[in-house]
């Protein structure tokens, strides 16, 4: 046995001891004791509990590894997570105003990958185990809107059908304005047995869509999402933001900043969460790599009544960024990139006279990488806002202004 004192979390939420010993479930300042597996404490007891420590609200929270901070009072996790942002922006040297976090509320989760697997009594759906390969049942789910943990049963009657004891399904259910869009992945090869049982499950839950590896089996209606003014059909899978509560946020956050500028680019601009509810105000360019993702964009625009011009490009914005010559002509820029941040493409906008970005990212360390690029070339961040629609898991989002 060792006893230990947290030092901090980690990022992905473990407590930190010296060493460093990896401790699930810790606190900083708590004292816990049990047996380590190389840099892991296994199963540790809490001997001295933080003040910040709470009861978990889930009854899955133990085996489920789908959440991350249960255990941390709500007023600790949204300071954990803003200054997860600060230490991103001092290490590159920067300072911001931080504006307070806006966290979503418990079940308001829209979207999620359910994983299924055959069982020789039927099969399990859920989420994979704490650091395992299991998967668990999560019929309480506390992060899901309740719409979606209903799915369970359709989406282990699916698995039944569809899935092997070998390959595990990755359930995509998203909770669209007109019912359920479920796309699956590693599903069985489509012979028209399994294509009329899939097709009677959708029909007997009501699915708007289901599509199999990319293919729609079955379509009752357009499975649609507003974004302003403007209805979109987003492909089978596509990236949409994670609660309503969080894309209102970021949405407000983004229209705030671009302010009364126009015309308006909006990189990395997926289905046009940004791009269409800017539209009722200004010009907007829409730039995104995913093809179909851009017709659906703009398929929704040509769609809506009383919005700006919107031209859209498919384009591989990694390799090949909107230059300087491209960009000057914009009052503002919005971007969003994924994981990786947007370095090749911040340098370009550094090197141009665009004068306000309006920037959304889901990793403050590649935010603050490309925020430095920006404040190099005269720019400073006007202010930072956290939006924490992952609410008890360690991700952590933010949207910032940024101006000459
Ligand atoms: C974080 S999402 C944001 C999407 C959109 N702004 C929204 O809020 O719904 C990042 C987007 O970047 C796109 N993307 C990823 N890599 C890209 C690349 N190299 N070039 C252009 N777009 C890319 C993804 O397809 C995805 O739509």
């Amino acid at each position: 046995m060792t006893t230990l004192t947290i030092a901090r979390l980690g990022h992905l939420g473990d407590g930190i001891a010296p060493g460093p010993v990896f401790v699930p479930m810790a606190l900083p300042g708590e004292v816990v004791e049990g047996a380590l597996d190389g840099e892991r404490m296994v199963d540790p007891k809490i001997v001295a509990p933080s003040p910040d420590r709470v009861k978990a609200p889930c009854r899955h929270y133990r085996a489920c590894g789908g959440c991350a901070l249960m255990h941390a009072s709500d007023g600790f996790v949204a300071g954990w997570k803003t200054d997860v942002v600060r230490q991103a922006l001092t290490a590159q040297g920067l300072e911001a105003p931080f504006r307070p976090i806006l966290t979503s509320p418990p079940r308001s989760r829209r979207r999620a990958t359910f994983s299924g697997r055959r069982t020789k009594a039927g099969a399990i759906v859920g989420f994979h185990g704490r650091r395992s390969g299991t998967i668990t049942e999560i019929p309480d789910c506390q992060i899901l809107d309740p719409r979606l943990t209903a799915l369970l049963p359709m989406l282990e009657a699916i698995t039944v059908a569809g899935g092997s004891r070998s390959a595990e399904l990755a359930l995509a259910a998203t909770l669209t304005d007109r019912g359920i869009d479920l796309a699956v992945r590693n599903g069985k090869p489509v012979e028209p047995a399994l294509f009329a049982e899939l097709a009677r499950i959708a029909g007997e839950a009501d699915l708007a869509r289901l599509s199999w590896d990319g293919e729609v089996i079955a379509m009752a209606r357009p499975p649609a999402r507003r974004f302003g003014r403007a209805d979109v059909v987003p492909p089978a899978g596509a990236f949409l933001q994670a609660t309503a509560q969080g894309e209102a946020a970021l949405v407000a956050a983004v229209t705030e900043a671009v302010g009364k500028a126009g015309p308006v680019a909006d990189l990395f601009a997926g289905c046009g969460t940004f791009a269409l509810p800017l539209a009722e105000r200004a010009e907007v360019h829409a730039v995104e790599g995913e093809a179909a993702m851009v017709a659906a964009l703009d398929a929704g625009w040509r769609g809506a009544e009383g919005l700006h011009r919107v031209t859209t490009e498919a384009r591989d914005l990694f390799r090949r960024p909107l230059l300087p010559d491209e960009l000057n002509r914009f009052g503002a820029v919005v971007i969003d990139p994924p994981r990786a941040g947007a370095e090749a493409q911040t340098a370009q906008i550094a090197a141009s006279r665009v004068p306000v970005v309006a920037a959304v990212s889901c990793n403050p360390v590649t935010f603050a990488r490309d925020a430095r690029l920006l404040c190099n070339a005269g720019f400073s961040i006007d202010w930072i806002e956290v939006v924490d629609q992952f609410r008890w898991s360690p991700h952590v989002e933010l949207s910032a202004r940024l101006s000459r």
